[in-house]
């Protein structure tokens, strides 16, 4: 990880600006925070804002999973505006005392189905969650088969911090079963069932599926409501 680390001096929004050509205001929102610490990798800004922009100002119901110092939750907050229904979980304990700042916290694991549908219960509904927890592919995996389906449509799913997938610590690894982007790849072929005689891996998930988006690290899934496809001949 060091290796990748940005020189400490240098100026985060430019890098941001100039590689990625994104100058939002996420960018200033991050780049400018002087609150509770955030650490996000520079490419992910501008995605965050392409997935994310539509929802800024309304009622989105926000969760995100890992909630640490609580950095990120006021960064959303900044962001998303004053209606939005942000909730973060996370398992430590400590994480409570920032409960009702940026966002309401709820202390429990990504890994207890039980516990994530009573969050979303509270929550009244789901338009939006990112996963930034524990990064283990085993949790990663019984998260999104939860939340998916609890999911409102148009909305997104969003996980990061995916170049775990790729080591062993996390339950990753090039050829590990239980690599995410394994899933990913299952995802994507139930969503285009109609074009193979496979039977769905995943019913429920995989045929509610929308759009299957994979950056550096990031894996965006969208639901939208799925049609049959059909195509015309015109002019
Ligand atoms: C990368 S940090 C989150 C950082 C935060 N989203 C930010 O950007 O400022 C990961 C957090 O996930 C939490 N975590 C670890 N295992 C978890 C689990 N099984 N369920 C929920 N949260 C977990 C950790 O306690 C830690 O606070």
């Amino acid at each position: 990880m060091r290796k990748y680390r940005f020189d400490p001096e240098a100026d985060i929004a430019e890098d941001i600006r100039g590689k990625h050509g994104y100058d939002g205001d996420l960018l200033q929102i991050y780049a400018g925070n002087n609150g509770a610490t955030v650490h996000k990798w520079h490419h992910y800004i501008p995605i965050y804002d392409r997935y994310f922009t539509e929802f800024r100002g309304t009622g989105v119901r926000f969760l995100e999973i890992g909630v640490k110092g609580g950095g990120s939750l006021q960064m959303w907050r900044r962001y998303l505006g004053e209606d939005a229904v942000i909730f973060g979980i996370d398992i430590d304990e400590n994480c409570a005392q920032l409960d009702g700042q940026a966002g309401q916290v709820r202390i429990g694991s990504q890994k207890d189905p039980d516990f994530l549908n009573t969050v979303v219960d509270e929550m009244g509904g789901l338009d939006v969650v990112l996963d930034d927890g524990s990064h283990r592919m085993a949790h990663i995996r019984t998260s999104f088969q939860t939340l998916f389906p609890r999911l409102n449509q148009n909305g997104i799913y969003m996980v990061e911090d995916l170049h775990t997938a790729y080591w062993d610590k996390y339950g990753g690894g090039f050829k590990a079963p239980l690599n995410f982007f394994r899933f990913v790849r299952e995802l994507t072929d139930d969503m285009h069932r109609w074009y193979h005689p496979r039977k769905l891996r995943h019913p429920g998930l995989g045929d509610q599926i929308s759009g299957v988006h994979v950056h550096d690290s990031i894996a965006v899934i969208e639901k939208q409501p799925v049609h049959r496809p059909c195509h015309s001949w015109v002019g």
